[in-house]
């Protein structure tokens, strides 16, 4: 749980921690009160990804979430966390046209929402447009191997194997000056090998345990979601069934006319 005496979390400090061998956690959240939870509970970093198109919209892809929608959930987490570094999605078609882009996006996240960081995913071919980003102070979290984002180009859901093109990607964006990097389902002696290479911490997903640290989406954790479970999802709770029969207890309550009792009502 997160003391008072903790430190508000920056990116220099997760550079630190990578020196020092103290592991990052992350965490994604979408809504005020899940933030708030998660930044209680001692998370560092809070992710208002782009995987919210899938688990709170709904939908297949992340292809479908707007920047308007991620202003719109980054200005709730951002309100809840007292000490956990926000990073927020730059979505999918928001960065993608130019540096110039990139960079209004940025904008629009850090200056409409209290977030202190975005994300935006690809290596090599998004060097450029992270360093424009970081010139303009935006600081920067890459993500590379499996990227969401580009599921059509990458055909499915893939682990990623290619250690020379990965490694190559990884020391472009930290060259570009992106202030940490997220590696989703990548073998582990790959990931392993970046994060020895790298100096800014890398957050695994799918990418084992020599990563800096580890970031999961709650629902998965929590067992909210139950379309779909990656090999790579470990469930602390099984919220989904928790739901459903308390909705169901409540449902043959009220038929049942057991609730509201007499004293659960106004005199
Ligand atoms: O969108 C997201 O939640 C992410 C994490 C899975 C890293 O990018």
């Amino acid at each position: 749980m997160a003391t008072e005496n903790d430190p508000v979390v920056t990116p220099p400090l997760l550079s630190r921690w990578k020196r020092d061998g103290r592991k990052i956690t992350s965490l994604t959240a979408a809504d005020y009160t899940m933030a708030r939870l998660l930044d209680e509970a001692g998370i560092d970093v809070l992710l208002v990804g782009d995987s919210l198109g899938t688990v709170v919209q709904g939908h297949g892809t992340t292809l479908k979430v707007t920047l308007d929608q991620m202003v719109y959930h980054a200005e709730m987490v951002a309100r809840a966390a007292r000490r956990a570094l926000v990073v927020a999605d730059l979505p999918f078609g928001s960065y993608h046209e130019s540096p110039r882009q990139a960079v209004r996006s940025a904008c629009r996240l850090l200056k409409e929402t209290e977030c202190q960081a975005v994300k935006l995913e690809g290596g090599r071919r998004m060097a450029a447009t992270i360093r424009r980003l970081v010139e303009a102070d935006v600081p920067v979290m890459a993500h590379i191997g499996l990227t969401p984002q580009s599921v059509r180009h990458l055909g499915g859901y893939k682990v990623q194997r290619d250690a020379d093109a990965l490694l190559a990607d990884a020391h472009a964006v930290a060259e570009a000056g992106a202030f940490a990097l997220v590696i989703e389902c990548v073998p582990s002696e790959i990931a392993a090998t970046i994060s020895q290479a790298l100096a800014i911490p890398t957050i695994g997903i799918g990418a084992g345990p020599s990563c800096d640290g580890q970031v999961l989406v709650t629902h998965d954790l929590l067992g909210l979601f139950e379309g779909f479970r990656p090999k790579f999802v470990r469930r602390y709770a099984e919220l989904a069934s928790t739901v459903r029969e308390a909705a169901n207890r409540y449902a043959h309550d009220v038929q049942s006319s057991a609730f509201p009792s007499d004293e659960e009502g106004f005199r």
